[in-house]
């Protein structure tokens, strides 16, 4: 089978192919992509790899081309460093602060939704506007800007998977003298000694080397950028792709409808079997043989994540959507010093809307697939019509 993340019917179902690529092709060259790149799907191989970071750096990029190292897009001890500075915002206490926010914001939205026509976008109304505003809060930026920041959001999405970065030096730049004015604003405010709010901003803007001096600016955007990303498109696709398969067959909502300490299991069996980051990269340091096939040293690997949460070594019946299943520990948020940063936060988000939908949109129902978002790294709706009537 001639496998590739970018054939059409992989695209439309990324689940083709994962049987293939776990029973026969554990270690994939794919040659369609500039730089070609390998691609590990076993969840032993996936694991090692994400372990092994001496072996598999982070130093040229998560995403398929080879970028500069910058922020926490890098290897230790610079990631170490830098994790470190952000970590009072996700913290069990600062996840716990949120839900105050969350659960208003969400039934807000839900509000607006019961007050229109029956049929809605759930993409548009729901899974998109809440993580946005969410983490728009987190990193300071006045809500008046929401739409650039989702604009931005998605167009680094699509750089960072795009074999032509060229086409989007333009946006990149408003994007990048938007936030470096946004983070001087927020400098110079901590230097006259103004209150200022403990947000992410605050962390990364106003944090200081051992030598007194401030972060690089280049770190200070690539941490404040992979947060954006990082906490946007992901967690509305986890709420889309997670009611998607929950309205797919009406038994699995009833089910949850019926039994709300189903909820969580939900959101972990939907990360699952549809994890909204499908893959990421690593850089090989060395040549490593590995089932008879060896990845060349300087060589970018695909870790894919998706057919690690399909293997039947770990997982029972791994092509089944089951609410009760007993193993948990799938690859949707990586693993290891990498590990998701912002998991707490996303299962949060996504807990909540489950619950609130179930709660006050009991008569959900799915009018069609709507469609997946672009990037083929990436999985999610960016259209999902559904009624509550
Ligand atoms: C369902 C939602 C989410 C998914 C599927 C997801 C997925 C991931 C994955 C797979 C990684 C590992 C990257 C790697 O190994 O190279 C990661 C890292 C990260 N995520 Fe998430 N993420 C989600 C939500 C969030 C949220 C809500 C935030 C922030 C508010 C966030 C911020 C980050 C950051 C900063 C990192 C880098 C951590 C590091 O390198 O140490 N993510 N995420």
């Amino acid at each position: 089978m001639n496998w590739s993340p970018f054939d059409p019917e992989v695209m439309t179902d990324p689940a083709k192919g994962h049987q293939y690529l776990l029973d026969e092709c554990p270690v994939h060259h794919c040659d369609k992509f500039e730089p070609p790149f390998y691609t590990l799907s076993r969840y032993a191989d996936v694991e090692y790899a994400l372990r092994d970071i001496e072996t598999f750096s982070s130093h040229f990029g998560q995403g398929p081309r080879f970028t500069e190292p910058a922020g926490m897009l890098c290897d230790p001890p610079q990631h170490t460093q830098y994790r470190k500075l952000i970590q009072p915002a996700f913290t069990p206490k600062a996840v716990a602060a949120l839900r105050p926010l969350v659960v208003p914001l969400a039934n807000r939205l839900i509000d607006d939704i019961l007050a229109g026509e029956p049929e809605f976008d759930l993409h548009d109304d729901l899974a998109f506007p809440l993580p946005v505003i969410i983490i728009a809060g987190m990193l300071g930026v006045p809500s008046e800007d929401l739409e650039d920041f989702k604009r931005w959001s998605d167009m680094q999405v699509a750089l960072m998977g795009s074999e032509n970065p060229l086409q989007y030096v333009d946006e990149q730049t408003r994007f990048q003298t938007y936030m470096h004015t946004h983070m001087m604003r927020r400098r110079s405010q901590i230097e006259s000694g103004a209150e200022v709010p403990e947000d992410l901003l605050t962390l990364v803007v106003g944090a200081k080397t051992d030598a007194g001096e401030y972060i690089p600016d280049g770190d200070a955007l690539s941490m404040l950028n992979q947060l954006l990303v990082g906490g946007n498109e992901t967690t509305t696709s986890l709420i889309t792709n997670m009611i998607w398969r929950l309205l797919e067959v009406p038994s699995r909502w009833q089910e949850i409808l019926d039994d709300e300490s189903l909820i969580g299991a939900a959101v972990e069996e939907s990360l699952r079997f549809d994890p909204p980051v499908l893959g990421l990269y690593r850089n090989a340091t060395r040549d490593v043989d590995l089932h008879g096939e060896v990845i060349q040293k300087g060589s970018k690997v695909y870790i894919n994540y998706a057919a690690a949460n399909r293997d039947p070594r770990i997982f029972e019946k791994p092509d089944e959507f089951n609410l009760h299943r007993e193993t948990k520990r799938h690859m949707a948020f990586g693993l290891g010093v990498h590990f998701c940063i912002g998991a707490p936060t996303a299962r949060l988000e996504a807990e909540v809307a489950l619950s609130l939908l179930r709660r006050r949109a009991p008569n959900l129902r799915l009018l069609g697939e709507g469609e997946r978002i672009g990037p083929f790294f990436l999985w999610g709706r960016r259209k999902l019509p559904v009624t509550w009537g």
